[in-house]
């Protein structure tokens, strides 16, 4: 967001800085070794939706089901955060206005690149028991045998949101949306809502693409950028803190 774009002209502080809205997808991860879905290597191209990542799929086939998540999880202590997580996470600590961070993803990298991030579609590390309702982090297989820690009830699922389900934490990203001065759209195809619609709903912002190559909705954006996220995300925020706060140069 250029200080143009806010309104200020050439040489004035630039104001308040702008609330800022982030949602990240896969492309975020892949540079850590995590597939996207909908690339041509992609997870989509290798199992169905309809076979793992549905209400129903687990009603019908729930090891299956396991089976998909479990392999997932089973990659997250390989996977490093990379510099555009570390980007992020340092975005979070210095910028002076309200900031939150919504990620479709289901790994934990920006957790543990330090960012606090709001997972709207669930957390691989996480498991809900649909007979108690208590959720449990989780690093070990689920099993359709597992008991629940709590209820010791065998009805543990990932605690995970699939297709035809209500995404987590829908009314803060709505208020977020709602007062945010800026909106950066990362690493996302713009596929799969609510959070392929976030751009149109930021619409009175400054919105930001940043991706390897236009999403379905590019068009949709006042600003894009494309290239590997470890490349164009870092170089983004370097440009913002250094525009609104003078924090430039810094690391990670
Ligand atoms: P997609 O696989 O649909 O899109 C990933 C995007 O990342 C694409 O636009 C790629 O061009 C881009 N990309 C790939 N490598 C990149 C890199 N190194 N740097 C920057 N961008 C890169 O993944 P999502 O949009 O996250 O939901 O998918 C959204 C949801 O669909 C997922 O949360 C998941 C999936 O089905 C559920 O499972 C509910």
């Amino acid at each position: 967001m250029s200080a143009a774009a806010s309104g200020s002209s050439p040489g004035s502080p630039p104001g308040p800085p702008p609330n800022i809205v982030i949602l990240t997808g896969a492309g975020v991860s892949a540079e850590s070794g995590l597939s996207t879905f909908r690339d041509p290597d992609g997870i989509w191209q290798q199992v169905r939706i309809e076979d793992v990542a549905t209400p129903e799929a687990f009603a019908r086939d729930p090891a299956r089901v396991h089976a998909f998540y479990n392999a997932r999880r089973a990659q997250l202590p390989a996977a490093q955060p990379n510099a555009a997580h570390h980007a992020l996470a340092r975005l979070e600590r210095e910028w002076p206005g309200a900031f939150l961070l919504v990620t479709q993803n289901v790994d934990d990298l920006h957790d543990r690149a330090g960012s606090h991030p709001l997972h709207m579609h669930g957390e691989l590390r996480r498991v809900r028991c649909l007979a108690c309702g208590a959720r449990h982090g989780w690093d070990a297989d689920l099993l359709t045998t597992t008991p629940c820690p709590a209820c010791a009830a065998a009805s543990l699922r990932p605690d995970i949101v699939w297709f035809g389900e209500m995404p987590m934490g829908m009314d803060r990203i709505g208020a977020a949306l709602d007062g945010c001065g800026l909106f950066v759209s990362v690493g996302t195809s713009g596929n799969v809502y609510p959070a392929a619609g976030f751009v149109q709903e930021a619409a009175h912002a400054h919105t930001v693409e940043l991706n390897l190559e236009p999403s379905a909705g590019s068009s949709l954006f006042r600003e894009t950028h494309h290239g590997p996220a470890t490349q164009v995300v870092p170089a983004f925020v370097e440009r913002l803190l250094a525009e609104w706060t003078g924090a430039g140069g810094g690391g990670a």
